[in-house]
């Protein structure tokens, strides 16, 4: 199937370890489970808007070892075009250590809180060319979607190739940093961060608690050159903020009992990425979107907890080609 979307960023192994609460500073703790999954921003969301039914293709880089190859098998058995996914010799390829904290946590409710600690290893040698080399390659698609668990110059090189071939540019900030500048707002059709993401971009003082303040923060990243800010909140849904439109739209998430949080935020862009690609119209796509995501949450891992678009309600099956 040709590329509708195109996704440029990280591969990670996914080491989880499930705990009845996290560790503190110093501390050892048992944990109950081990398991280990596909994961990576970049992976999560091209997964999917694959399995939304789109034809994706991944851009990336994994290292010549046996995870990175367990990788490219699964990638390839999703479906995904995996002719822009490059093996480097000399490096690893990229893990996530992830702790998650089972129902019944200190968090309260559903617990599913989580910490994560990345090393990039062979994401980080993906190159501007090789995101060069892609998009020639995949000119007809509609959609670039980039993170920010490459190098920053990879993603810079997504969102300018994507923008100068007539693509829909959607960049999702994470995970979070200070000091962005202009250019990746500028080139971006839809930034999409979460609360505190939100917060470190903005140079205002934000507080991602407060609506009124991120409503505050998504107009300061529209006046630095983003068409559309669309805040992801956890299980508040999202809010979209326009240069089109004055106030805010919302997006409320259906209530369910979370387990695992890990890779909601990515189920979220890559169906997004999915729908717009089929041309909805994006007001649409979010409402949509924030729902695939809350199925993901009631199961565990990133990738495993994705629906297969098929099984999911019929209003929330991809429109035709
Ligand atoms: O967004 C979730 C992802 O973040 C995980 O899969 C992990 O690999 C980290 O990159
Ligand atoms: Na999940």
């Amino acid at each position: 199937q040709h590329a509708e979307v195109i996704v440029v960023g990280s591969c990670n192994t996914d080491l989880m370890t499930y705990t009845s609460r996290l560790p503190s500073r110093g501390e050892t703790i048992t944990g109950s489970r081990f398991e280990t999954h596909n994961g990576g921003k970049g992976a999560n969301q091209a997964v999917m808007a694959r399995r939304m039914g789109v034809g994706v293709a991944m851009v990336a880089c994994l290292g010549d070892d046996w995870y990175g190859s367990d990788y490219v098998k699964s990638l390839c058995d999703d479906g995904i075009d995996c002719g822009s996914v490059r093996r480097d010799a000399g490096a690893a390829t990229g893990v996530a250590q992830i702790c998650v904290e089972e129902a019944g946590g200190s968090e309260g409710g559903g617990g599913g809180g989580n910490f994560i600690v990345i090393v990039p290893g062979a994401n980080y040698l993906l190159s501007p060319e090789d995101v060069a080399a892609a998009t020639n390659r995949l000119k007809d698609a509609k959609i670039i979607m980039c993170q920010s668990e490459v190098r920053p110059e990879a993603t810079l090189a997504a969102l300018e190739r994507g923008r100068a071939a007539g693509m829909t540019t959607i960049f999702n900030p994470a995970p979070a940093q200070a000091d962005l500048p202009d250019r990746y707002l500028e080139l971006s059709d839809i930034l999409c961060p979460n609360e505190t993401e939100l917060a470190l971009l903005c140079k205002g003082d934000i507080d991602p608690e407060d609506d009124e303040s991120v409503i505050a923060g998504a107009r300061e990243l529209l006046a630095r050159g983003a068409k559309n800010v669309v805040v992801t909140l956890g299980s508040n849904g999202c809010m979209l903020v326009s240069s089109t439109s004055e106030g805010c739209q919302r997006f409320p998430a259906d209530k369910v009992y979370a387990t695992d949080t890990v890779g909601a935020g990515d189920a979220f862009l890559g169906s997004l990425g999915a729908y717009l690609a089929r041309g909805m119209a994006l007001e649409d796509a979010i409402g949509k979107a924030v729902r695939v995501a809350s199925v993901t949450v009631t199961r565990a891992g990133a990738q495993p907890s994705y629906p297969q678009g098929g099984d999911l309600p019929p209003d929330l099956h991809l429109p035709p080609c």
